[in-house]
Formats: C-alpha cells, sequence, structure tokens
C-alpha cells in the first residue's frame, strides 16, 4: 500500500470527519436505522415504514428481486424481503438504493461496479457453500460506498483526485490517500459504523483492498476482494479508475479455488449480470 506522499490538509480531514452519514439519505432510512437497533422491532413494522416511500420500496424491490440469486419476482413486499433476507441485508440494500443516483453523480459506472460486486461476490459465496451468500452480497454492493462521500460533498477535492487518476498510474484509493491522507475503506468504515453494521459487512467494506486485515469475517472480506476484482476485469462498470489489481496472495489462498474452478465462477457471473444488465435502473420508479 503507497504511503500519502503529501502532508493532507487539516481542514479537509475535519470536514470528512464531520459527516457521518451520506448526504440527502431519505429521513426513512435514518429511521429503520434507528428501529432494527431496539430488539423488539418486526419485520412487518420495518416494512410498513420502508413502504411509505413509494420510490424507495420500489427501488429496493426490484434490486432484491434481480441481484439475488434464485428470489427472481418472488419477494412482493418489504415484509417478505425482511422475512427472507434478514434485517441486514435489507437495511444494506434499503442504503445502496437510496445512494445509488448519488453515486453515479459522483463516479460514473459506479452503480454497475458495485451491483457486478455484488452479483459476482453471490456467486463465490454459493461456490463455498458460506451461509447467508444474500449478506456478502450485500456486503459487494456496500464496498465502495465510501468512494460516494468526497465526490458528492467535496467536488473540488474530487477533482484533484480525478486529476491525479487522469496523470499518473496510481489508482483511486492512492490518489485518494495522497489528497486526503486516507481512502474510501477509511470513509466506508465511518459510514458502517454509523450504520452499526455486523462484522459480515462492516469488515468486507473496510478491507477489500486489505483482505489479510480481516479478523471476524475474512472469508466475507476475501469473497468481496475476488468479486470487485473479477467485476473490474470483466470491465463491468466503472471503479474510478482502469486498473485491475492483483488478487491478494492470502485471500486466495483462504478461499481455495483451482484454476479450473474460478475460470467456472467467472462464467457464472457473466451469465448472471447478463441476466440483470437488461434491466434500466434509472428508470425504475415513477416520478
Ligand atoms: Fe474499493
Ligand atoms: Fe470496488
Amino acid at each position: 500500500m503507497s504511503r500519502a506522499t503529501t502532508e493532507p490538509s487539516k481542514e479537509i480531514q475535519k470536514r470528512i470527519r464531520r459527516i457521518r452519514g451520506l448526504p440527502t439519505l431519505p429521513p426513512v432510512v435514518q429511521k429503520i436505522s434507528e428501529m432494527v437497533k431496539s430488539e423488539k422491532v418486526s419485520a412487518e413494522k420495518i416494512g410498513k415504514t420502508i413502504g411509505q416511500d413509494y420510490a424507495l420500496t420500489a427501488k429496493v424491490l426490484r434490486l432484491v428481486n434481480s441481484a439475488f440469486y434464485g428470489l427472481g419476482g418472488r419477494v412482493s413486499s418489504i415484509t417478505n424481503a425482511v422475512v427472507l433476507l434478514g434485517f441486514n441485508v435489507v437495511r444494506g440494500v434499503v442504503l445502496s438504493a437510496s445512494v445509488f443516483e448519488l453515486m453515479d453523480r459522483g463516479i460514473v459506472g459506479l452503480w454497475e461496479h458495485s451491483l457486478g460486486t455484488a452479483i459476482a461476490s453471490g456467486v463465490i459465496a454459493r461456490a463455498l457453500y458460506v451461509p447467508e451468500p444474500e449478506e456478502v452480497s450485500v456486503a459487494g454492493l456496500l464496498h465502495d460506498i465510501g468512494k460516494v462521500v468526497v465526490p458528492v460533498k467535496m467536488p473540488e477535492t474530487y477533482h484533484k483526485i480525478r486529476e491525479i487518476i487522469e496523470h499518473t498510474t496510481l489508482s483511486i484509493g492512492e490518489a485518494e490517500r495522497q489528497v486526503l491522507a486516507f481512502d474510501h475503506s477509511r470513509i466506508g468504515m465511518w459510514l458502517a459504523d454509523e450504520w452499526n453494521f455486523p462484522p459480515n459487512l462492516t469488515e468486507p467494506i473496510v478491507y477489500h483492498h486489505t483482505p489479510a486485515l480481516a479478523k471476524e469475517a475474512r472469508v466475507q472480506t476475501a469473497i468481496v476482494h475476488l468479486a470487485d476484482i473479477l467485476i473490474r476485469a470483466k470491465g463491468f462498470g466503472f471503479g474510478g479508475d482502469p486498473w485491475v489489481p492483483e488478487i491478494d496472495q492470502e485471500a486466495w489462498n483462504l478461499l481455495g479455488f483451482s484454476i479450473k474452478e474460478l475460470e467456472e465462477i467467472v462464467f457464472r457471473i457473466g451469465e448472471e449480470i447478463f441476466n440483470v444488465d437488461g434491466l434500466d435502473w434509472r428508470d425504475d420508479t415513477p416520478a
């Protein structure tokens, strides 16, 4: 990992640290975040709360029905989704459905990159028989959520990061560290904190570029790390720079795939992406 080569402005650090949630999130997102902290909340109550926001409900249902293998068309209500997928998965989907426009406003193609990583994470998780593969898919969906904050809240700073990416061979993470002294993984950690995510979601967000540092969710983190790289290699969406990073040796060993198995996985990812690729994600909600 490269070190920051310039001393970051203290002011920039302060401004980023003040962002304790994403900008312009609908109030319902905060509400369900509060609700799931309470033990007693029911799937029905969560369903009703999200259901008040029609546009969000439509996006969440569409995402659930197409991004999660085997659920195609079966999930007709948010309550249903909570029962089938659990609170954490639904919270993650609500969060990403709420920011998907912000994602593309900041980095065009980041939404496809995130969706592709979610699908690839699910394929890999199922190949390994990891329990709750949907949770791993959501971790993939959210892994780069930290990339949304800087372009939206600090466009001048993001412009500097873009300049570096365009004129050097640095990755987006390296460019972010050069300008800010930290990268989107750290911002993702603050957001995951804010949302009280469990380690199965937080660690893949924080360590997807450094999977060997994961402690409690090592397999899930290694899966999202590999999924992110495979999606970049496929050229699906845009992760913020044109490079395909190397697969971390430790993560690769942990997953234990043969080259033949990897080929099979890449093939399945291609098939599943083909099935959702036809959807126009920007046109899915009534105005
Ligand atoms: Fe990343
Ligand atoms: Fe990524």
